[in-house]
């Protein structure tokens, strides 16, 4: 993982080029950074601010895995980011489902995973991933201010980005072998430590009513497990607002 790194000052997006370049035929394990983006994209649609104090990459992997085991890696991933931001800076994020790294509530990183697949294979999986480091309150857009913050802000320092990139391609690389390897139940239980309120009575906001539910765990499918009184229920992606 990390052998080919390609680096770019300014791009659109890493997400773009890396699914060009792995359409083209690149490694596994290649990885895209970009100092900035000026088109950074985020899940479901929406744009993600990307000016230069953040950690923007995206991985091309060609796991062999089906198609269904692709939210798996992202929660994968997720618990990787965690890890490595409380190895490098000493902060201990917490993850929210499905995959957004929060600190004091407000979010640090997110993860944007796009698949590329034919029948029961993939051809090729990006993971883009986008981590607000340097950042001070003035530099994020007024909208942001409640919803978004960086390890900046909430260490009181700044940080050299490319120990924190060390970290999470080290980590990658071997979190991703003992996937391969073990299965799930590992990330399973890791990303349960840092998951955000697991185990607590939370307001779940659907698209069609809101109510009081206690979020329980992740289940091998990637959907989070919920219980509304009295029964256990799965919640997948899309369903939720939090
Ligand atoms: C989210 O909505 O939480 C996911 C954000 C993912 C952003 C990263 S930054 C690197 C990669 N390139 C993009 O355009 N998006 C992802």
């Amino acid at each position: 993982l990390g052998k080919h790194v390609i680096h770019k000052t300014s791009i659109p997006s890493t997400q773009t080029l890396a699914q060009k370049l792995a359409f083209e035929g690149a490694d596994h394990g290649t990885v895209v950074i970009a100092d900035e983006q000026t088109a950074g994209k985020g899940r479901l649609n929406r744009a993600w601010f990307s000016p230069n104090q953040g950690i923007w990459m995206s991985i091309i992997l060609r796991p062999s895995f089906l198609p269904l085991q692709a939210s798996q890696l992202t929660l994968l991933t997720a618990t990787i980011l965690a890890k490595s931001v409380e190895e490098v800076t000493g902060l201990t994020p917490s993850i929210k489902w499905p995959n957004d790294l929060l600190i004091q509530d407000r979010k640090v990183a997110g993860i944007l995973t796009e698949m590329q697949s034919e029948h029961d294979h993939i051809q090729y999986l990006i993971i883009g991933i986008g981590m607000n480091v340097n950042q001070n309150e003035k530099d994020f857009p007024e909208e942001l201010h409640s919803k978004a913050t960086s390890i900046q802000i909430e260490s009181g320092k700044e940080w050299d980005m490319r120990i924190i990139i060390q970290a999470v391609l080290q980590h990658f690389e071997k979190q991703y072998d003992h996937y391969l390897q073990k299965g799930f139940s590992t990330v399973k239980e890791i990303w349960e430590e840092y998951g955000y309120k697991i185990g607590e009575v939370v307001t779940l906001r659907t698209t069609q009513e809101e109510k009081q539910v206690t979020l329980i765990g992740l289940q091998e499918d990637g959907s989070l497990l919920i219980e509304d009184s009295g029964t256990r229920h799965p919640l997948y992606s899309g369903e939720i607002i939090w």
